[in-house]
């Protein structure tokens, strides 16, 4: 089974081929020289971008995977959730290219195919369901439970800013540069994580026990550092991205405890931009290694970021149990209600 998959819901215009759950092609094609002026993406620009790219990228996902299109069985594509103008140039090109070819659309939701990106990999492959996924990136940051490929139970959200976005914010701050969760990584790295103890977020509610909040640390950090500075610490510009990233990292795992113990599930995936970054590797692989994790997949940094092998995969899946998605098939931008009444 050939399926290519097509992703569009942000600011990565991306197309993949896979084939029978291995990935025969990639292309991301990212915007960020587009929105680093602007400190953010831009929806309308985003828009505009896909549309200039769309046909490029999946040209050059055909090419590079040797492949005509009247090869594909399938072609499936994110269809939220994401920016409205950004998903419906990748959706309706989708539409079309199924459309003309005669083959099947498959609609594929965005969050669910991010935790599905790990079974790409020849670990998460071989990695036996139930999952504990953490999904971390500039637009979400989420702990769900994973029971096969596709449906999600999410079990905590960020009730404000996604942990990229603060990332984001942060870095600026810093003078880092647009995205900047890359250059403050390596920053931090150079820095003390205890010259500054910033708080980890209270919850008020036992129903939040699982959810995250960076909208606090972030303000904490831009406006007032001062507070929380251990005295007789450095307190430069890597002092302050250590303790940031300190912060922000160990409210990941303080979350991620909390479900592991709860949940009673120690298979842990995580996915998303910030799956990147080195400090979460380096103590998912530390809980690892100290056994309070059974097992940890955290897919190469092309497949934690938006990507169209992630929708290609999970795509698959789908059209093989049967889902079919018609020509009034619409676009979703809101992210699903994770609980209800909230
Ligand atoms: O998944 P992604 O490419 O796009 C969406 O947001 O959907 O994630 C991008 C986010 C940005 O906020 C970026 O700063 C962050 O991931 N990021 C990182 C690292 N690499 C990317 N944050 C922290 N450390 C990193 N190494
Ligand atoms: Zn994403």
């Amino acid at each position: 089974m050939t399926v290519l998959g097509i992703e569009s819901s942000c600011d990565e215009t991306s197309a993949a081929i896979v084939r029978d759950g291995t990935i025969v092609s990639l292309v991301i094609a990212s915007q960020h020289e587009i929105h680093a002026e602007h400190g953010g993406v831009v929806p309308e620009l985003a828009a505009r971008a896909h549309t200039e790219r769309i046909l490029p990228v999946v040209t050059a996902t055909l090419a590079k995977a040797r492949l005509r299109p009247a090869d594909i069985d399938a072609v499936a594509a994110t269809y939220g959730p994401g920016l409205s103008g950004s998903l419906a140039v990748g959706f309706t090109f989708a539409k079309a290219l199924a459309h003309g070819l005669g083959v099947a659309l498959v609609a594929v939701d965005h969050i669910e195919a991010h935790a599905f990106a790990a079974r790409l990999t020849p670990e998460g492959a071989a990695l036996p369901y139930p999952w504990l996924v953490l999904l971390v990136s500039g637009g979400h940051t989420l702990v769900a439970i994973a029971r096969e490929p596709g449906p999600l139970e999410v079990i905590g959200s960020t009730v404000d800013d996604a942990c990229g976005e603060a990332y984001d914010k942060v870095g600026s701050f810093l003078g880092l540069g647009y995205p900047a969760g890359p250059a403050l990584d390596r920053l931090a790295a150079t820095g003390d994580p205890e010259a500054f103890a910033f708080p980890l977020p209270r919850l008020n509610h036992a129903d939040e026990r699982f959810d995250f909040s960076f909208s606090g640390l972030k303000s904490a950090v831009v406006h007032q550092r001062d507070r929380f500075y251990t005295a007789g610490r450095a307190a430069g510009a890597a002092d302050v991205a250590a303790s940031f990233q300190h912060a922000a990292i160990s409210q990941l795992f303080d979350r991620l405890r909390n479900a592991v113990r709860e949940t009673g599930i120690s298979t842990v995936v995580a996915g998303g931009g910030v799956a990147a970054n080195s400090e979460l590797r380096r103590r998912l692989e530390a809980e690892r290694a100290a056994g309070t994790l059974s097992a940890v997949v955290v897919p190469p940094t092309e497949l934690c970021v938006d990507n169209g092998a992630m929708v290609a995969g999970l795509g698959e899946v789908l059209f093989r149990a049967g889902a079919r998605a018609d020509l009034a098939a619409g676009i979703s931008a809101r992210v699903r209600a994770f609980r209800g009444g909230r």
